[in-house]
């Protein structure tokens, strides 16, 4: 269970945390960066309550803040998002670069999902900032004209290694590649056998062998990678 409910997070014992929650840091580090984090408005919570419940994979209030703080500091207008779940992240995005008329696309092939995030994203008034495209990442993406400031994946795994080669040519340069899950769980650095760890180790290995990008992994929760396009 992925508990990106940081209240539920901090109550659980602390032996129980990292089954839980992937995490490659120190619990006491996680329990002080959750414990310091400024509160989110009833909306965010609400969908980290949800996402709790029904195990949905979402990034959480800390990666959250990180994107919005990318998306700022890199004063993105186009952003495109690959892997919507429940818009949480999305809506971290979207309130970045909606202030400054930006605009952000996101991809999900899970109907159900978009369904949600669509009730969310217009709970949070940034239905005009968002577009929701529903289908493959690897088949929507090079129907993609745009250029865009930045680009986070978070999608399914075993995608990851596809999408950052179809993405890399629609980021401006200067623009920012974000990924999520860049650690996954550590399992990249033990070499796990897996379908998922072995995608992400080849993912990986694509981003740092770029000579395009100047890439580091953030290790925040499970992981940031974050690459400037040369
Ligand atoms: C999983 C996917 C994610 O994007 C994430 O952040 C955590 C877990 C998963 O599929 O297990
Ligand atoms: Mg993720």
């Amino acid at each position: 269970m992925y508990s990106s409910n940081w209240k539920d997070y901090l109550a659980r014992p602390v032996a129980s945390r990292r089954d839980c929650y992937l995490s490659i840091t120190y619990d006491y580090i996680d329990d002080y960066l959750y414990r310091i984090a400024a509160p989110r408005d009833r909306l965010l919570e609400k969908m980290e309550e949800y996402a709790d419940t029904n195990n949905v994979p979402i990034i959480g209030p800390l990666v959250g803040r990180f994107l919005y703080n990318l998306a700022k500091t890199n004063q993105s207008k186009k952003v495109l998002e690959i892997g919507t779940a429940i818009g949480y992240s999305g809506i971290w995005l979207a309130r970045a670069i909606a202030p400054q008329k930006g605009n952000l696309t996101t991809i999900d092939m899970n109907p159900e999902r978009i369904k949600i995030a669509r009730k969310n994203i217009a709970e949070a008034g940034l239905d005009k900032a968002v577009r929701i495209i529903e289908g493959s990442a690897l088949d929507i993406l090079p129907t993609l004209k745009d250029e865009y400031d930045l680009i986070f994946l978070d999608s399914d795994k075993d995608v990851y290694p596809d999408a950052f080669k179809l993405s890399i040519p629609k980021l401006r340069k200067g623009g920012l590649f974000v990924a999520d899950n860049a650690l996954w769980g550590g399992e990249v650095a033990k070499g796990g056998k897996d379908k998922d760890t072995q995608s992400m180790i080849k993912f990986n290995k694509l981003v740092f062998e770029s000579s395009a990008l100047s890439s580091v992994i953030v290790p925040l929760r499970d992981g940031v990678l974050v690459s400037v396009k040369e």
